[in-house]
């Protein structure tokens, strides 16, 4: 269900027809998040359009209105285990329960905290797709780098005899063996890990949602991926002849920034692997604007940098070094590609 936001009024035919013919998850952001409501209850009842108001936009609901849905039984068991904080006659929840594939996790409700574990629009693209290139395929082993909540992890772990996920933030490990419980996944292993520090072997596959967002070095930011937002993709790149297999994949969202107005992804990947035999996707998903603090946008002007897209890499052995592109929703890519530049059109109109 779209969240209110400011997104532009041209997104919303495409987003409503999206809605109306399958239902997508299209949360990002809409003005009109009433409408949407409205025909989820219209379709479905109350209960969804409530659950998704306690769970997903962690709003207050009030103690009635999720009595008639959820047994006092098991509200009690929510309780007692942290989940839900009942005051003043209204219930609230402690974490977001997100509906990925066929399956659901839980994560921070807010980014309040600076070790917080979040699914994003990210991670959601990055399921659909990775169940995608994975399609038919069976692995012995599985990495899920830049675990988070687990959810590339879990989503791809029936594929394979093994599933290690990995990350830095402990707190993510556990959030990990929370959400593996609540799919009834008996196989996961975590690994408290700086990128492949602490794993050890090769893997079949490997999937990373990297931090890839353009940072200053050093910002605490669990999405934070460097100066331009690719230097850690670039150093994961490095490792990955070492640990992937013959035939093995490896699916990793990163950004492709824009510098000097180049895009630079391509080149720096070709950098690293250029001489080896690698069959290398780029699948742009969407532009970002450029951003809206001061501080960032000195960091920006400082780099030449523009803007990013975020894109998805997918990596495997070829017979020789070939760079190919892949269109997702292309319609939406070029959109976004359009709003990012009519913004920096109307910013250097004003300055
Ligand atoms: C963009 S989030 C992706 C989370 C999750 N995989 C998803 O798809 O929603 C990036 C994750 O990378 C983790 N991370 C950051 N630096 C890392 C490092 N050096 N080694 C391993 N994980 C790291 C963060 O803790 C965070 O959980």
């Amino acid at each position: 269900m779209p969240q209110a936001g400011g997104n532009r009024w041209y997104s919303e035919p495409i987003r409503l027809a999206k809605f109306v013919t399958g239902g997508v998850n299209c949360w990002k952001e809409s003005p009109w998040q009433g409408l949407y409501k409205t025909l989820l209850t219209w379709e479905k009842g109350r209960s969804p359009a409530i659950l998704f108001d306690l769970f997903f936009f962690h709003r207050r609901v009030s103690t009635d209105q999720i009595s008639a849905i959820i047994s006092n039984d098991n509200l009690t068991v929510l309780e007692n285990a942290g989940i839900l904080s009942f005051s003043n006659g209204e219930v609230r929840s402690m974490v977001r329960c997100y509906p990925a594939g066929n399956m659901y996790f839980i994560c921070d409700p807010s980014r309040d905290q600076s070790d917080f574990i979040y699914i994003g629009w990210d991670s959601d693209l990055m399921v659909d797709i990775a169940a995608k290139y994975c399609r038919g395929r069976r692995f012995s082993r599985l990495l899920d780098l830049c675990t988070g909540s687990g959810v590339q992890g879990l989503s791809l772990s029936r594929h394979s005899e093994e599933a290690f996920c990995a990350d830095i933030n402990p707190r993510a490990l556990a959030m990990v063996q929370a959400n593996a419980r609540l799919n009834k996944l008996k196989t996961i292993q975590t690994v408290h890990s700086d990128l492949f520090s602490n794993v050890s072997g090769r893997f079949d596959c490997i999937t990373a949602n990297t931090p890839y967002v353009p940072h200053p070095v050093g910002a605490q930011l669990p999405i934070g991926g460097g100066d331009t937002g690719i230097e850690f993709t670039i150093r994961l790149l490095r490792e990955l002849p070492d640990r992937l297999t013959d035939n093995g994949i490896s699916i990793i969202y990163t950004s492709d920034p824009i510098v000097h107005g180049k895009r630079e992804l391509i080149a720096q990947v070709t950098d690293e692997l250029g001489q080896l035999p690698y069959r290398v996707i780029l699948i742009p998903l969407f532009t970002n604007n450029y951003p809206m603090t001061r501080a960032m946008q000195e960091h920006y002007d400082r780099l030449n940098l523009s803007g990013y897209d975020d894109c998805i890499l997918i990596i495997e052995r070829g017979k020789k070094y070939t760079v190919e592109q892949h269109q997702h929703d292309s319609l939406h890519y070029y959109r976004t590609r359009m709003d990012a530049w009519l913004d920096w059109r109307r910013r250097a109109h004003r300055s």
